[in-house]
């Protein structure tokens, strides 16, 4: 098992100084999501469905990992791997304009050139909005700022367990104890409000589903819940499908929207866990828009209709749709990607709108 140095986790270890170090590194719009930032991202993401163009855009920029999880079969470093240069990102960027993108992976931190990857994706209007998901193994206050100063308007970062399970999941010793120093330091120093925890529910950590959200609010943060999927690993211990797991998955996704209702800080709207619970008891979901209203782009620059078709390559959108998403039957996975794009056009934009408002109550109660 690798183990971290403890050393990078202290967000705040830059001498005290009158000027908040933030505000002489990152112009005020890479910090505030102003009104008009969250119409164009509502306008576009409008348009596109209208046209039948992906919402959502996600980048896996490399398949190395830092990590080896047992959900994921990604782990160890891939020694050859073709790696498109940020150039080609920018150009699919520009092609297929979506509203929001992820720059995820395998472990998007162990690209050198990451930095000129986020500021090809970003572009000069501000969209897409730019979620950066990560272990976070490789995030200290220094990258955290750099990328934030780059374009990341979001950074999702994993967590599996409550505690220092989450280091026995991930095959990284220290990690959990890097991400409860360095996490809650950001949001207190910066209180930006653009850190999410991102939990994929499985069956091992079901029972702990509510201690995370506690987790999440003592850390000043938001959390954000996903599902589990088989199709990474064949892994059936972590699936939710015996009847009394289902029964613990609905319990729980009721606790967790009545919590939302009294305020806990979970920015995955209701619609989308009551799906994840028809997910899970269906054991698939029928007609998937991978192709439509997301598609995925992968370390080679290939353009492809999800993460888990990695080599279902087309030169273009209007071909992908045409030979992928007209005649797709598969309805494997519910994870964000999916969850999140699938929505309906209201939930789509309430949904956007409600988490713009959470946003900018967890940097007022922060920065306060
Ligand atoms: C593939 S990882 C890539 C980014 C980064 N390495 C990380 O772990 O955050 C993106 C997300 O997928 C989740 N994930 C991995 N395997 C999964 C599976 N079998 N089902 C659902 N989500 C999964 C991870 O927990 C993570 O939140
Ligand atoms: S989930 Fe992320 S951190 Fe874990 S092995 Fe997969 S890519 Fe790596
Ligand atoms: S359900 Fe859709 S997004 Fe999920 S693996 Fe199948 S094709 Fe890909």
């Amino acid at each position: 098992m690798r183990s971290i140095n403890t050393a990078d986790s202290q967000a705040g270890a830059h001498p005290s100084q009158d000027e908040p170090a933030f505000a002489r590194r990152i112009p005020e719009h890479r910090y505030q999501i102003s009104g008009g930032l969250a119409t164009r991202i509502a306008w576009r993401g409008l348009r596109n469905i209208l046209r039948r163009r992906p919402v959502l855009l996600p980048f896996e920029v490399t398949r190395s990992c830092n990590c080896s999880c047992r959900h994921c079969q990604l782990g160890g470093t891939i020694p050859d791997e073709v790696q498109a240069g940020p150039e080609r990102y920018r150009e699919l960027v520009e092609a297929i304009q979506p509203a929001a993108s992820q720059i995820s992976g395998g472990e998007p931190l162990l690209r050198s050139d990451i930095l000129d990857i986020v500021r090809a994706i970003k572009q000069s209007d501000g969209l897409p909005y730019l979620i950066f998901v990560s272990n976070a193994v490789l995030l200290t206050e220094d990258k955290y700022l750099d990328l934030k100063e780059a374009g990341v308007n979001q950074f999702s970062v994993s967590l599996d367990f409550p505690d220092d399970r989450h280091d026995a999941f991930r095959a990284y010793r220290g990690l959990f104890q890097h991400l409860s120093t360095l996490l809650p330091g950001l949001a207190k120093k910066y209180g930006f409000g653009d850190i999410v925890i991102n939990t994929a529910i499985q069956r091992e950590n079901l029972p702990h589903l509510m201690e995370m959200i506690d987790l999440a609010r003592s850390w000043g943060i938001c959390i954000s819940f996903s599902a589990y999927t088989v199709l990474r690993t064949g892994e059936e211990r972590l699936d939710i499908k015996a009847p009394k797991d289902l029964a613990q998955l609905r319990r729980t996704l009721g606790e967790i929207m009545a919590a939302k209702s009294r305020g806990a800080p979970v920015i995955t709207p209701d619609p989308v866990l009551k799906r994840t619970c028809e997910y899970f008891e269906r054991g698939s979901l029928p007609n998937c828009a991978a192709g439509r209203r997301s598609a995925c782009v992968m370390p080679n620059g290939d353009l492809v209709p999800c993460a888990y078709f990695p080599t279902t390559a087309f030169d273009t959108q209007e071909e992908m749709l045409r030979e992928f998403t007209s005649g797709n039957e598969c309805g494997r996975c519910f994870v964000s990607v999916r969850a999140y794009t699938e929505q309906s056009v209201f939930d789509l934009l309430s949904g956007s709108l409600r988490t713009y408002l959470q946003r900018r109550r967890s940097r007022r109660a922060y920065s306060a």
